[in-house]
């Protein structure tokens, strides 16, 4: 007798201890008097197929903006840098960005056999790893890492070689998706892995006109509202929810005192939700929101500052005319 296929799954998802940890965030999340869920679960298949069509969008010019800057100056990164150096990428992806600082740090003609340039990327999604190595294996010997960001460095830092340096990359502006006050608490953790001498190369997107950030986050042809609901859908599909995604509109709001970007889910209607894997019944009044993510906005001189809060030296930076986006060298001091 064959089981239908969505109670398989169904039943093989309600098992795994990640979908009770998916469960037992979002119990609390909706518990909170400002409802939130941790952005961390935006990103399922189809959630990181919307985020990767956001790059893409006119809008968002933060990863384009990042991507020229790394193109165009991976030779002066690699020159700041010692000669015998690893590199290790937090939250990697597929590594795209990151393959332009390899190429230049192997030079051409590449450097001799004996020493291959060793590359630790370290993410959560053991897909974009797989696919991380196979691409760029060309110019580096790859060694992922499935692990968060501290745990995997602490894995990366267990095989530093004699007389070897780190350079630390942390791109993207995913910084920026910290509270300001963890971040500098993240910033001296990451610190604790690293000796004198290594790097650290970190993107961070700037304070721009407003209009400009928010159309970034909430771009016209509906993109971004649709990575937004899809975690509602998400919730649907995994813990047996039943929120309507029509009742639901995404907002994007700028939050002048704070300098970031707030992203929403906000109900249209009074409604009900039920999601029974969380044991829950959450009801919405019109107008009221679920707080998903926030991407913090930088200016230079707060960025210098927070190196020096945590252990490093402001050496270099690097900043995107079109985009204001910095890419900054810090230097472990
Ligand atoms: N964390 C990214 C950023 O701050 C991703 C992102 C882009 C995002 N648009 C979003 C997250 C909309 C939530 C909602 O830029």
């Amino acid at each position: 007798m064959s089981t239908p296929a969505f109670a398989w799954s169904k039943s093989k998802a309600g098992d795994s201890a990640v979908t009770r940890e998916f469960a037992c965030d979002v119990r609390m999340g909706l518990a909170k008097s400002q409802k939130e869920l941790h952005s961390k679960y935006l990103y399922d298949e189809l959630g990181s197929s919307l985020f990767e069509a956001i790059t893409h969008l006119p809008e968002y010019g933060l990863t384009r903006a990042d991507e020229r800057l790394l193109r165009r100056h991976a030779e002066d990164i690699a020159a700041l840098l010692p000669s015998r150096v690893a590199v290790i990428d937090l939250g990697s992806g597929v590594g795209q960005k990151t393959r332009h600082i390899l190429r230049a740090l192997r030079g051409s003609p590449p450097r001799s056999a004996a020493t291959p340039l060793r590359y630790y990327p370290i993410d959560v999604s053991a897909d974009a790893l797989a696919r991380c190595e196979r691409d760029l294996s060309e110019v580096a010997e790859v060694h992922p890492i499935e692990q968060s960001y501290l745990d995997g460095m602490a894995c990366a830092a267990a095989e530093r070689q004699p007389g070897e340096a780190f350079l630390v990359m942390f791109i993207g502006s995913t910084i920026g998706n910290f509270e300001r006050k963890c971040a500098l608490e993240f910033l001296r953790d990451l610190r604790r892995s690293l000796v004198p001498g290594d790097a650290l190369l970190v993107g961070a997107d700037l304070v721009k006109e407003p209009d400009r950030m928010l159309d970034a986050y909430d771009d016209p042809a509906g993109v971004t509202g649709a990575f937004n609901l899809n975690l509602l859908g998400r919730i649907n599909r995994e813990l047996g929810a039943d929120f309507r995604l029509r009742q639901f509109e995404h907002e994007a709001r700028w939050n002048e005192q704070q300098r970031r970007i707030e992203m929403h889910l906000r109900s249209r209607v009074n409604q009900t939700v039920s999601i029974p894997e969380a044991d829950l019944t959450v009801s919405f009044q019109a107008g009221e929101s679920i707080w998903t993510e926030s991407s913090h906005k930088f200016q230079i001189a707060e960025l210098d500052a927070m190196a020096e809060l945590t252990g490093f030296q402001a050496a270099t930076r690097w900043i995107d005319e079109e985009w204001p986006f910095a890419n900054s060298l810090w230097i472990v001091s």
